[in-house]
């Protein structure tokens, strides 16, 4: 009998030919989200489920899917599954880093322009009509060039947001929780720092973490405090990685100059706070919006969830909590 699988939401439909050629798919095949106990009700009979980081596969809805034997998530951001919860039930977890990396660092790259220049501000000024003439002070912004860029976690996207950073000339510091990286910081001619220098010494701080207990919050009132009146933040990481009331804060009061922001504490929810600021750029959270990139990160998942399905190893398993 061939295992089933459910596809929670609508994917690139090369994953759904890859499924079926092992597998029965139950394909919700919406927009919609479905919450934790619609979840539960359709996982019931489902030995896996490619799902997205929309879908709360929380401690209870693993605990309620008797027969489920892989969760593969269309992201490389898994925090909407508890792993602990998965991994004591045996149940595989995995993701699809790797494929989104230089996409992703795009347009953090983009975002950390936009913000410092306000390309969003000029744009809108023109199409209003408001562009009467050239004036030596209109819209001017902050330098990048030569500037400091600070990443806050240095895996595969920071240190690809460091290699467009070194084609900009610019200093490049890095917090990580790792020693592992002397050889790609010596190619890029990055440094690693303690936290508080980097945000003491960084005219762009970039965020590169992913979201777990102890990246919570991890730049709040003392961190933003410790930043240049002149700096920016810029986050393509996880909303709740700051503290968005203390930013908003920060904002209203000049603390920082500014920030681009791709990702929310409470999405698709945007602090009122930022909508009302002009120093600021939003984004829906596109980091990986490129269409081969999803197309490609939806296959991943499917494959994988496909392989331990049929008994093969995975590509990218996400390591047990504990395990790494
Ligand atoms: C991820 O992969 O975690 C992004 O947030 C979506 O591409």
């Amino acid at each position: 009998m061939k295992p089933r699988v459910l596809v929670t939401r609508h994917v690139y439909p090369a994953a759904i030919s890859i499924l079926q050629e092992h597998c029965v798919v139950d394909y919700q095949d919406t927009y919609d989200v479905m919450d934790a106990e619609r979840l539960q009700r359709r996982l019931q009979h489902a030995h896996g489920v490619v799902c997205q980081l929309t879908d709360p596969l929380t401690a209870a809805v693993i605990q309620a899917a008797p027969h489920l034997k892989v969760i593969s998530q269309i992201a490389v951001g898994h925090d909407n599954i508890d792993l602990a919860a998965a991994a004591a039930r045996g149940i595989v977890v995995t993701n699809t880093p790797g494929v989104l990396t230089e996409a992703t660092a795009d347009l953090t790259f983009a975002l950390l322009l936009a913000v410092a220049r306000r390309l969003p501000a000029a744009e809108q000024f023109l199409r209003a009509g408001e562009w009467k003439r050239w004036d030596v002070d209109l819209l001017c912004g902050a330098d990048v060039a030569g500037r400091t860029l600070g990443l806050v976690g240095f895996g595969r996207i920071g240190q690809a947001v460091a290699r467009r950073a070194k084609g900009f000339g610019m200093r490049i510091l890095f917090s990580s929780r790792s020693d592992g990286n002397a050889a790609v910081a010596n190619e890029l001619g990055a440094m690693q720092v303690p936290l508080e220098m980097l945000l003491k010494q960084s005219d762009f701080v970039s965020l590169h973490v992913p979201l777990r207990a102890e990246t919570r919050h991890l730049i709040g009132v003392e961190q933003l405090c410790q930043m240049k009146r002149s700096a920016f933040l810029i986050n393509t990481a996880r909303g709740p990685v700051v503290d968005e009331a203390a930013l908003v804060a920060a904002l209203e009061e000049n603390l920082i100059a500014g920030a681009g922001l791709d990702v929310f504490e409470h999405e698709p929810q945007v602090h009122p706070g930022l909508l009302a600021l002009p120093n600021v750029v939003l984004l829906p959270h596109v980091g990986s919006a490129v269409t081969s990139v999803r197309a490609l990160m939806c296959a991943l998942a499917a494959s994988d969830c496909a392989a331990v399905l049929t008994g093969e190893r995975p590509k990218h398993p996400v390591a047990a909590p504990g395990r790494s």
